[in-house]
């Protein structure tokens, strides 16, 4: 697989509870780069938590929100980015994944992710009223791989192992510095 360039920016993607924000900090520490978490973006950027703005607007609104904060990254400094679990659903913004910089997917299993995250609460797509984590992973999980550069299984590591790995698997394709 070819890395494009390490002066653009790490996108860390996967599904919800895959451990992208937890790892995402490490990574940047090592990396010596900012973290950016965009879920935490999109709420700076609205003055809205993300659970409220699925549930005033919907799933769409959330959605444009989310492509929207990944588009400002183009001018941001090459950073750590931390995805939200869906941010591979549109088109649009896996082109601009690629285009601005290395895409590192994170693997878990939903049985997995759910231990991880215990209470869904905050993540309005895994309510009850919601499809089941493991169809929603199923329905992802070819996108996840289309979209990615490295791809990384996180079951049974520790966040500072998967970090580790990240940083060896770039500096491998000669693309850390
Ligand atoms: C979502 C994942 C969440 C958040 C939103 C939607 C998804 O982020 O962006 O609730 O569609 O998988 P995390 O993956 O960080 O939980």
């Amino acid at each position: 697989m070819t890395l494009r360039s390490l002066d653009g920016h790490v996108f860390l993607v996967g599904f919800m509870g895959a451990g992208k924000s937890t790892v995402g900090h490490l990574l940047a520490e090592i990396l010596g780069r900012p973290f950016v978490d965009l879920d935490a973006e999109i709420e700076r950027r609205t003055g809205r938590a993300c659970a409220r703005i699925f549930a005033e607007g919907g799933e769409e609104v959330f959605r444009t929100l989310e492509s929207e904060a990944l588009a400002g990254l183009a001018a941001a400094e090459p950073s750590v980015v931390a995805c939200g679990g869906g941010i591979v659903l549109r088109d649009a913004n896996r082109r601009l994944l690629r285009e601005l910089g290395t895409v590192v997917y994170l693997e878990v299993t939903a049985g997995e992710a759910l231990g991880r995250i215990g209470n869904a609460e905050g993540r309005p797509l895994l309510a009850d009223s919601g499809p089941a984590a493991a169809t929603l992973l199923q329905a992802r999980t070819g996108l996840y791989r289309a979209s990615a550069d490295i791809a990384i299984d996180t079951a049974g590591r520790q966040p500072d192992e998967v970090a580790s790995c990240i940083a060896t698997a770039l500096s491998k394709s000669g693309e850390a510095r």
